[in-house]
């Protein structure tokens, strides 16, 4: 079990608590760590401010009726602000620029990554799952899809393989709706960061539902996979995302987690007082930190996990279910 935040530096992180407690002072420092996410993305050629607008401007009504379920009820732990957006990830300007922002903030995983730190992420996490499974998965699910980068990653990894992408919000989905049509066209991955062949892949179905309740058919998948999700997550939803994940995998089915990972020198070193001010912006990172999901796995009838550190501070975990 790793400490919980609060426990590592109680003075330190009450006073940033009580500062971030203040409304303006909380939204001068949003203000602040946006601008410098934004000055970073641009510094390495991703235009942010001008991808963004192009993005805003489109009119979705298209996309988001084509993925949105109107009857679906919001868990109270998800209508809350996240990544210091007052709307979480309900609205269009999480949803445009998350992708802007993921190219940012993985940027410096590796010092020398740059604009290629979010592919080598999601590269190293692939590595480490076709090491662990045996025979290549051919029905997939991919929780917390986001906006398809992790889907559409996880697809080219595993070629020919069918995916379906389900995640909470039909802002991300319907951006996830309108890459499939240009990567399908060849016309790059949205951001036109690259040029791509059309890709020959059949498109992605796209689920707006709970990682937890689905709602897809049981066994009837050979791997289940969800990728950076895990740290927004209260501890006990990520104990039954776990469960549906086995509900929906064959027999011998794999899941596979990538995520941060709280042992990793990264975080044990980090001031208190910064991981504080991280908690601000993900509100169940303390939660996550703490759960032991490991544990959770094996409790929910998962074979003993492989656990590897595929960055300094990302851990891929993956679980098989017993054959029989
Ligand atoms: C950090 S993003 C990661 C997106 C994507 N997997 C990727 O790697 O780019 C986390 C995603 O999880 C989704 N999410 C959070 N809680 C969820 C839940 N209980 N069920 C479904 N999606 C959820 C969010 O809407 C968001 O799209």
């Amino acid at each position: 079990m790793t400490a919980s935040l609060d426990s590592r530096s109680p003075l330190t992180v009450r006073l940033v608590n009580f500062v971030l407690g203040i409304t303006p002072l909380f939204a001068f420092a949003k203000k602040r760590a946006r601008k410098m996410m934004i000055e970073r993305a641009e510094s390495m050629g991703v235009m942010w401010r001008e991808q963004a607008a192009q993005l805003q401007a489109r009119d979705w009504q298209m996309e988001f009726d084509a993925v949105n379920n109107p009857q679906l009820e919001y868990p109270e732990y998800y209508v809350k602000p996240f990544h210091a957006y007052n709307e979480g990830n309900l609205g269009w300007s999480p949803a445009t620029e998350v992708e802007l922002a993921a190219y940012a903030v993985h940027a410096r995983i590796w010092s020398d990554s740059g604009v290629n730190g979010d592919p080598l992420l999601r590269q190293s996490f692939h590595d480490v799952l076709k090491q662990a499974v045996v025979d290549p998965p051919h029905d997939m699910v991919d929780l917390g899809c986001g906006v398809g980068m992790s889907t559409f990653a996880l697809q080219d990894t595993f070629p020919g393989s069918q995916i379906t992408g389900a995640d909470l919000s039909p802002y991300f989905l319907a951006v996830a709706q309108y890459r499939t049509a240009l990567r399908q066209a060849g016309k790059g991955n949205g951001l036109q960061l690259q040029v791509c062949e059309p890709n020959q892949q059949s498109a992605p179905t796209w689920v707006h539902a709970a990682a937890e309740s689905t709602g897809l058919p049981a066994a009837s998948y050979d791997l289940v996979s969800s990728c950076l999700v895990f740290h927004e997550l209260p501890q006990a939803v990520s104990v039954q995302i776990i469960q549906e994940a086995k509900r929906l995998l064959r027999p011998g089915g794999y899941l596979a987690i990538m995520d941060m990972n709280p042992r990793s020198a990264v975080f044990l070193k980090m001031p208190p007082y910064i991981l504080t001010l991280l908690k601000s912006t993900e509100p169940y990172l303390d939660e996550y930190f703490r759960l032991d999901l490991c544990e959770a796995i094996v409790t929910a009838g998962f074979e003993s996990p492989k656990v590897v550190c595929n960055t300094p501070r990302h851990r891929t975990i993956v679980a098989q279910l017993p054959s029989v």
